[in-house]
């Protein structure tokens, strides 16, 4: 992917279009003007059009500068990602998106700012996790008996563990979503009701001292 000079952004094959060698190793980077193959030296504009071969006249087909161009990959930038598809067919991002759009549009998600960010490897298909996080039937369940009892008549009164008020909602275009009344979360506290991780380092990054909260989180 490649910032542009208009400030948009192009995806392509690390494909060198002369003999099909990587044209970059680095995962990340900058180049001054040029993306320059390291086989024979074809170089590559940021717009994907080639500037330079060497000895350009002798090619039978004649100068390959300005008619050849990188493969490009379907790229949209929207709500602060960017978005790309390998399939050059594909519909709009929009119209994948949906209500999606409209939503995080509406909540001008290109300007939040991200406080967390937390990877994880289990040893399973990754739509087991999204289908847990998409129900909260195992909540009183799985989540009860690991929190202190304070916690959780806090949680039976800010979280609808029983879904009385959570949403369910299934778009045309396939993508769903839980809409549920806010409050605190499971295992904030331990027994004595100081705050433990994720809410404490969170409070740590807005320096907020999770000590001034004890037995309130
Ligand atoms: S393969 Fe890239 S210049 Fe030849």
């Amino acid at each position: 992917m490649v910032r542009q000079k208009d400030g948009g952004v192009k995806a392509f094959y690390n494909v060198c279009q002369h003999r099909g060698n990587p044209l970059v190793s680095e995962p990340k980077g900058t180049v001054l003007r040029r993306f320059v193959c390291k086989y024979h030296s074809w170089a590559f504009l940021p717009d994907g059009t080639l500037n330079f071969a060497p000895d350009k006249e002798d090619f039978p087909e004649g100068n390959p500068c300005n008619k050849v161009t990188l493969e490009e990959v379907r790229c949209e930038t929207f709500a602060g990602f960017i978005w790309v598809n390998m399939d050059p067919d594909c519909i709009s991002l929009q119209k994948f998106l949906g209500p999606i759009w409209d939503d995080w549009e509406a909540r001008n998600v290109d300007t939040w700012q991200r406080t967390m960010a937390n990877s994880m490897w289990l040893p399973c298909n990754w739509k087991v996790v999204l289908d847990n996080f998409n129900e909260s039937y195992h909540v009183p369940t799985v989540h009860q008996g690991a929190t202190p009892d304070t916690d959780r008549k806090a949680i039976r009164g800010n979280i609808d563990t029983y879904f009385k008020e959570t949403r369910f909602d299934l778009s045309d275009e396939g993508h769903n979503r839980m809409v549920m009344k806010g409050g605190f979360g499971v295992g904030q506290t331990d027994v004595d009701g100081n705050i433990i991780d994720p809410l404490a380092s969170e409070l740590r990054y807005w320096e907020i001292d999770p000590s001034d909260f004890k037995g309130r989180p």
